[in-house]
């Protein structure tokens, strides 16, 4: 049985976990419009990765006596100006999330739930993993520069948008 204090933060996560979801595929269509195929695929799977983590948090808070919460999920933007603004765009938004699971944790030990402590740390341990993962395109791109952008949509065609969907399932 959940808090009502844990119950609602999950709710919380849950939507911005959705909203991430529709970040991403906004940014997708994008870079897919802009011709960088390797960008626009490695965002889709980002976007399907974070559809997969609202729904690890809608039947957990369901399964733990609650009821999750679907409400309208934000417009995010459709214009990054360049690849590199985007990418600065999904850390800054990355560090965000990692703050909110944060303020999670600390829900869970001021209301006692060791329960829901112990089932967030894979949400914390998956944050370490997005945040590398942004941060070493990040850095590619900084070694790549704007004008060899063909060359870095190619080098990151099929690689996925993290690892985390076998845990998550
Ligand atoms: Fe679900 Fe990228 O945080």
């Amino acid at each position: 049985m959940l808090s009502k204090k844990v119950e609602d933060i999950l709710n919380v996560q849950v939507d911005k976990e959705g909203y991430s979801s529709h970040l991403y595929l906004s940014m997708a269509v994008w870079a897919e419009t802009e011709g960088l195929g390797g960008i626009a695929d490695w965002l889709y799977a980002q976007a399907e990765e974070e559809r997969i983590h609202m729904l690890k948090l809608v039947r957990y808070i369901n399964e733990r006596d609650g009821k999750a919460k679907i409400i309208a999920v934000k417009e995010p933007p459709a214009e990054f100006g360049s690849v590199r603004e985007m990418f600065d765009k999904v850390m800054e938004h990355e560090q965000f999330i990692t703050g909110s699971i944060n303020e999670i944790v600390q829900v869970c030990i001021d209301e006692n739930d060791h329960t829901t402590h112990n089932w967030i740390q894979w949400f914390v341990t998956e944050q370490i993993e997005e945040e590398a993962s942004v941060k070493a395109l990040i850095d590619k791109l900084k070694l790549v520069g704007d004008h060899h952008m063909y060359m870095f949509d190619r080098d990151i065609m099929g690689m996925r948008g993290g690892e985390g969907e076998a845990a998550a399932e």
